[in-house]
C-alpha cells in the first residue's frame, strides 16, 4: 500500500516534469513510453545525484545545457552492423530477389529503401550491402537509393563519415568485408561504391513528413521507445510511404498492434517482416 502511494506521488511529479520540459523546449516527451521515460530520466537523476523529479526540474531550470544531455539519454543509438543476422540473410536471399522479379515484371527501375531511426548508419549500410549482394547480376539494371534518417543529428554525422572502429567488423559477413569495406589501421571505411547509393538526413518520426514511395522500410529497435498510440501513428505514415507490395521490417522485440496487423500482410513472424498488400 505504502509502495503504491509512493509510486502514485512519483508519477504525479513525472507528469509535471514532462509538462515543464514540453513547455520550455518543445520536446514532446508525452510520446514516449512511460516506463522508458522513467528509466531514462532515472539515469539522469542518478548521474546528477538527485533524488526527485522536482529536484531535476529545478536543475533543468538552472542548467539549460542539461536539456541536451536529456535528449542524448532519450535517443540512445546503440546499433550494430547486421543486427540480428538472420533478418539480413532473409532479406538478401529472399526479399531482394522477390523484389527484383516484381520490378522486372512491372518494368520499374527504381528501388528505394528507408532506414528509419538509423542511428550511426550501421543498419543503413547493412541494408545497402545486402541489396548489392542480393541483386547479383541485376545490380546495374536498377537505380538503388537507400535513405537513412534519425532524430539525432550527431549520430547522422557519424553515419555520413562511413568510418567505424575495427571492433565492429566481426558482425559483417566476410564476403561483404572483402567486397564493400576498406580496412585502415584500427578503423574501416565503407567503400565509395557502396556509399554512392546512400544518403542521410534528419527526420523526426513524430512530427516530420515521411519519405514517399519506398519499396522497403526498416524501422528496427525504434518503436520500443514509443507509446502504442504513437506507434500506430507512425505505422500510418509508413503505410502511406510504402509502395504496393512494399516491405516493413521491425526489430525482433517489436510487433504490430491489432489495427496494423489487419492491414499489413505477415511475411515472416520470427523476423518481424510485414508487407503492404499488392492490391491496395
Ligand atoms: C536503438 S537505435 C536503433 C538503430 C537501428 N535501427 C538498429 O536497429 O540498430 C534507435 C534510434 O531511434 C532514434 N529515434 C528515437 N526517437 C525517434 C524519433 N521520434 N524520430 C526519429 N528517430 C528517433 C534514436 O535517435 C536512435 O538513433
Amino acid at each position: 500500500m505504502a509502495q503504491a502511494e509512493t509510486s502514485k506521488v512519483y508519477r504525479g511529479n513525472l507528469d509535471k516534469l514532462i509538462t515543464q520540459i514540453n513547455g520550455s523546449r518543445g520536446i514532446d516527451l508525452g510520446q514516449y513510453r512511460r516506463q522508458y521515460l522513467e528509466r531514462r530520466i532515472a539515469a539522469r537523476l542518478r548521474a546528477l545525484n538527485l533524488h526527485t523529479y522536482r529536484q531535476y526540474g529545478t536543475y533543468l531550470d538552472e542548467h539549460a545545457e542539461e536539456y541536451a544531455k536529456l535528449l542524448d539519454t532519450l535517443t540512445i543509438n546503440v546499433t550494430e552492423f547486421y543486427r540480428d543476422a538472420a533478418v539480413f540473410d532473409l532479406f538478401r536471399n529472399q526479399i531482394v530477389p522477390a523484389m527484383i522479379d516484381e520490378k522486372l515484371r512491372t518494368r520499374h527501375r527504381m528501388i528505394r529503401a528507408w532506414s528509419a531511426g538509423c542511428a550511426t548508419g550501421e543498419e543503413t549500410y547493412s541494408i545497402t550491402m545486402s541489396f548489392l549482394a542480393g541483386m547479383g547480376e541485376h545490380r546495374n539494371n536498377f537505380l538503388l537509393s537507400v535513405l537513412g534518417t534519425d532524430l539525432d543529428s550527431n549520430a547522422l554525422t557519424v553515419a555520413r563519415g562511413a568510418t567505424y572502429k575495427i571492433e565492429k567488423l566481426g558482425s559483417i559477413p566476410s564476403e561483404h568485408q572483402v567486397k564493400y569495406l576498406e580496412v585502415e589501421g584500427d578503423v574501416f571505411h565503407i567503400k565509395p561504391e557502396v556509399q554512392r547509393y546512400v544518403k542521410f538526413r534528419p527526420l523526426n518520426l513524430f512530427s516530420d513528413k515521411p519519405i514517399s514511395v519506398v519499396d522497403v522500410i526498416f524501422c528496427r529497435n525504434v518503436f520500443i521507445y514509443f507509446s502504442r498510440e504513437q506507434q500506430d501513428a507512425v505505422l500510418d505514415k509508413f503505410w502511406s510511404a510504402l509502395s504496393r507490395g512494399g516491405y516493413l521490417v521491425l526489430g525482433r522485440s517489436e510487433k504490430l498492434g491489432k489495427e496494423a496487423s489487419a492491414r499489413f500482410e505477415l511475411v515472416n513472424s520470427r523476423e518481424r517482416i510485414y508487407r503492404k498488400p499488392m492490391g491496395t
